[in-house]
């Protein structure tokens, strides 16, 4: 939920951090600070706002002189946004700094404790509770009062931490949250993710739960939770930097919606050889696939979403059941796990809590667990049985466009691989798939050539105050996703409904001029989701249809305004279908002035359950 990073080597460590912090603002974006040791002590510089205002006070960090620091950029948890709340923390002596990102869950009964021998707290958080405490155990070796205060902390975190004794000494420290070391020539970093160095150095490592880096200029230092020493291995990232910029755009929001075409063929391409899908260093074999009586698929959000689409396709395809369950609902259903149960866990970032307890939970249970993923090393690649990357590249934007499009076709050759295993199509049939699939990056770049249109469309709508989205089926799990895009980014409040449930109650909502986006790609299901959106119309909604360039007529006659995508097979509708609502939330939401790459409340990573 917040961005952590940490600066040790030298030159001037305030721009450094504050570079840093840009690149990790997506995670949170609520007040922002850095803590630096000018040779005189800790001083630390914070502000409530967006880093923006940080810059403003400390001139872009150059105010705090020195060259080891700490920087923060924060989504509140404990305690509201406030400078008071802000990171770094200092302890009451002055000689401790803290910055975390995590939740300490015990922090209640340690600041008790702490209060009752002496200490003043003057902050709502339980960041400031590890601040005190590793202060309250420090006689000299900051790695020993780290190490034992790490015993007493319960919950969720990635922290960062300076002494004032120490100038050149930061030591991070990881349970749960994410983290890597990074390390340059003469100078090393940490970080809640590699973009925050990119600019500076491509090597890094990542850091294990209960793990213990300490860093000075010359060299790092790692320790598992018992203090023995550990050999990290050091990986080299292969994207640059300026895959983690707008590149000219006014927003990564649309420089990402404009990146699927290529994305899509990143992640599907080398998954196709020879006719035939080839999942490199993944260990399904046919014989397990066919034995699989039960697929789980947990995710949060727009992942989520994508397990609701890959529903339709495996259960008709495959013809094996599917469960798409919240990961949030899933650790405490008490979830039916079989030996042959396969559990299917999707996750942009690899590092949303309520994913990796699922992930744990399905594994305790005995499920076997394949984990789709974009951020390669995150917890959940690292901990699930099989991992398959989608290779979108960052994402910056905190709406997902490009990584739920890749996540998608992720789950397409996952189907077609698990039909052929299990006899479910021929290969004349796979040949054909494959080769449809593989026209759908060229189709992407037909509908993001022709965007005026849904920004025109956009600004015909964007004054509305609710809107609806109604699908049947495949349609249906496109209008979840449509809806959550808009409301997300604009703030107009949206609700999606399978279409033949409208009739429920919710259609008593509808007024004059309600708009409603009617999802009509299915041919099957046309007639049916027109006859929905004449029902909707008839009470007066404006509705707005997104179709299929053959279903452009049937779509018409019920319609005020139509989006025609090109046509494809049914199972990879979604991915054509998406991108003209994800372009329709963008152009909504700008039109509404609204904050497109960091909407309010909300933050790329979800490391809190
Ligand atoms: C919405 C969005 C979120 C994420 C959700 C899960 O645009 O991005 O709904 O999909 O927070 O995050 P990951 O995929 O990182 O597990």
């Amino acid at each position: 939920m917040c961005g952590i990073v940490g600066y040790t080597g030298t030159r001037q460590a305030g721009p450094i951090l504050i570079g840093g912090l840009e690149k990790l603002e997506y995670r949170g974006y609520d007040s922002a600070g850095i803590s630096i040791n000018d040779g005189n002590g800790i001083k630390i510089a914070k502000a409530l706002g967006r880093l923006a205002m940080l810059e403003g006070i400390t001139d872009g960090g150059r105010k705090l002189r020195g060259t080891a620091g700490l920087g923060h950029t924060r989504w509140a948890t404990h305690g509201r946004p406030s400078d008071a709340n802000s990171h770094p923390h200092l302890s009451q002596t002055g000689r401790i700094a803290v910055v975390h990102n995590g939740i300490i869950e015990n922090y209640r009964v340690l600041k008790e404790m702490l209060i009752n021998r002496g200490r003043v707290f003057v902050s709502e958080t339980d960041t400031e509770v590890a601040t005190q405490l590793i202060d309250f155990y420090y006689e000299g070796d900051l790695l020993r009062a780290v190490h034992r205060a790490m015993n007493d902390i319960e919950g969720a975190y990635a922290l960062g931490i300076m002494c004032a004794d120490d100038p050149d000494t930061l030591i991070a420290v990881r349970k749960q949250a994410p983290l890597i070391v990074a390390y340059g020539e003469g100078e090393n970093y940490f970080a809640s993710d590699v973009t925050a160095v990119l600019e500076h150095t491509k090597r890094v490592s990542y850091l294990s739960d209960g793990e213990i880096a300490v860093l000075t200029p010359g060299e790092v230092k790692f320790y598992d939770s018992f203090l023995q020493p550990v050999e990290k291995q050091v990986e080299i990232i292969d994207w640059d930097v300026s895959a983690a910029e707008k590149g000219g755009y006014e927003h990564f929001m649309i420089k990402e919606i404009l990146e699927q075409p290529r994305a899509l063929r990143d992640t599907v391409s080398p998954r196709i050889r020879d006719g035939k899908i080839v999942f490199e260093g993944i260990e399904l074999d046919a014989d397990y696939i066919r034995g699989i009586d039960w697929i789980y698929i947990v995710a949060c959000g727009s992942s989520y979403h994508v397990g609701v689409v890959a529903k339709y396709n495996i259960e008709r395809i495959v013809r094996k059941p599917v469960q798409v369950v919240l990961a949030s609902e899933f650790r405490y259903s008490e979830p039916l796990v079989t030996g042959n149960t396969l559990a299917i866990m999707i996750s942009q970032s690899g590092e949303t809590a309520d994913t990796i307890a699922a992930l744990r939970e399905a594994k305790r249970l005995g499920a076997r667990t394949l984990a789709i993923v974009n951020v390669v090393g995150s917890t959940i690649a690292r901990e699930a049985d099989d991992v398959l990357y989608t290779w979108a590249g960052p994402e910056i934007a905190v709406a997902t466009t490009k990584a739920y499009s890749t996540q998608l076709a992720v789950t397409y050759l996952l189907t077609l691989y698990f039909a052929e295993c299990c006899g479910r199509i021929t290969e004349s049939e796979l040949a054909a798939y494959l080769e449809e699939l593989n026209r759908i990056p060229d189709k992407l770049e037909e509908i993001c050539s022709k965007r005026e249109h849904v920004q025109y469309l956009a600004s015909l709508y964007f004054s509305a105050d609710n809107i609806f989205f109604i699908g049947r089926n495949i349609d249906y799990a496109l209008s979840l996703e449509g809806s959550l895009k808009l409301k997300e980014i604009s703030y107009i409040c949206s609700e999606a409904y399978a279409a033949g449930e409208l009739k429920h109650g919710t259609i008593s909502l509808i007024e004059d001029d309600t708009p409603v986006v009617a999802v009509m790609t299915s041919r099957r299901l046309m007639e049916k989701t027109a006859s929905n959106a004449e029902e909707v119309k008839a009470r007066g909604a404006r509705v707005l249809a997104v179709t299929t360039e053959s279903l452009r007529k049937e779509a018409e006659r019920v319609a005020d305004n139509v989006i025609a995508i090109p046509d494809s097979s049914d199972m990879f509708l979604p991915s054509l279908a998406i991108v003209p609502m994800q372009l329709f939330s963008y152009y909504v939401a700008v039109s509404r002035g609204c904050n497109i790459d960091k909407p309010r409340n909300l933050a790329k990573s979800v490391t809190v359950e």
